[in-house]
């Protein structure tokens, strides 16, 4: 009894406590951030970007209101992301989803599109930033796709934030391409079937390359992942914030942040433990 209890005491002390040690300077010249050290940081964070609409229909305004509102909010996550050395950073944009909604609707978020890609690219690109779409390109209006596609090329061998955009994207349409991308090479005769490794999956998803997402956050409150990035999240750490989506700026990134570091990954293991160890009961 009191042996457990020490154990525990013990534990609890040499929990590794985050330590907000690494300050980053702020470029606009704003007080410091009191960031996390390195090794709490995550390599790759998703967002998916919601609450638009209900943030527009607070203030009485139309839908498109509220996307115009949620590009700011999504320059400045951006900008936190390359200012913090975060890898590799996931929007979820548009989904195959979103289609379902009205022609005026889908008209504004392509027609921001457009505006955001004409008007940050050339600082994007000053920031090193390495731009990644994800999802089919192919179904995107012609002025869309011939705009992202020059942001890809143009920014192709940045070493930077690698920043991907989700649009055109659903995770069961990613899942099928990639199983479709497969079957080609085997009915071409370069693999057999059971030689397919989760490596060889991967590589045929559009986040090819990139390390797995370590934290996915979702705004507005609604606790769920609406098909985005199913394979890349299976191991995520989920935060679910009910900040609308144009009120979310660096400040909850951070808070968001700090409590992904505060979190125990355990990948199925058990905490203290390392692989193949003998314990008190099984020794
Ligand atoms: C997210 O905001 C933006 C897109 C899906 C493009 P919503 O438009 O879904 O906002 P809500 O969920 O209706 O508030
Ligand atoms: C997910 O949000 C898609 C994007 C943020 C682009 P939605 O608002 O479309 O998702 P649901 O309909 O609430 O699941
Ligand atoms: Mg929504």
């Amino acid at each position: 009894m009191f042996a457990e209890k020490l154990s525990s005491m013990l534990n609890r002390l040499l929990k590794p406590q985050p330590k907000y040690i690494t300050v980053a300077a702020r470029p606009d010249g704003a007080a410091p951030e009191r960031m996390l050290p390195p090794d709490r940081m995550p390599a790759h964070v998703a967002i998916i970007m919601d609450g638009n609409g209900r943030w527009a229909q607070n203030r009485g305004l139309p839908r498109s209101a509220g996307h115009a509102s949620g590009t700011e909010a999504l320059r400045d996550i951006i900008r936190a992301s390359d200012d913090w050395g975060i890898q590799a950073l996931s929007l979820y944009a548009f989904s195959t989803e979103n289609w379902a909604r009205s022609k005026d609707e889908v008209n504004a978020l392509m027609g921001l599109l457009l505006k955001y890609f004409n008007s940050e690219i050339d600082e994007l690109d000053e920031k090193n930033v390495c731009i990644r779409i994800l999802g089919d390109i192919d179904g995107l209006p012609e002025p869309q796709r011939e705009a992202v596609e020059r942001a890809m090329e143009r920014t192709r061998d940045n070493t930077g934030l690698k920043l991907n955009i989700a649009l055109n994207y659903g995770g069961h349409a990613e899942l099928l391409r990639a199983a479709q991308r497969l079957a080609r090479r085997v009915q071409a005769g370069e693999m057999q079937p059971e030689e397919i490794t989760k490596e060889d999956f991967e590589a045929e998803l559009y986040t090819a390359g990139l390390p797995p997402v370590d934290l996915l956050i979702r705004t507005s409150g609604e606790v769920r992942t609406s098909n985005f990035l199913p394979w890349q999240t299976a191991y995520a750490e989920m935060i679910f914030d009910p900040v609308l989506w144009p009120d979310y700026d660096r400040a909850h990134y951070l808070k968001n942040l700090r409590e992904y570091a505060a979190r125990d990954r355990r990948y199925g293991g058990v905490k203290g433990e390392t692989c193949g160890e003998n314990t008190e009961e099984n020794s």
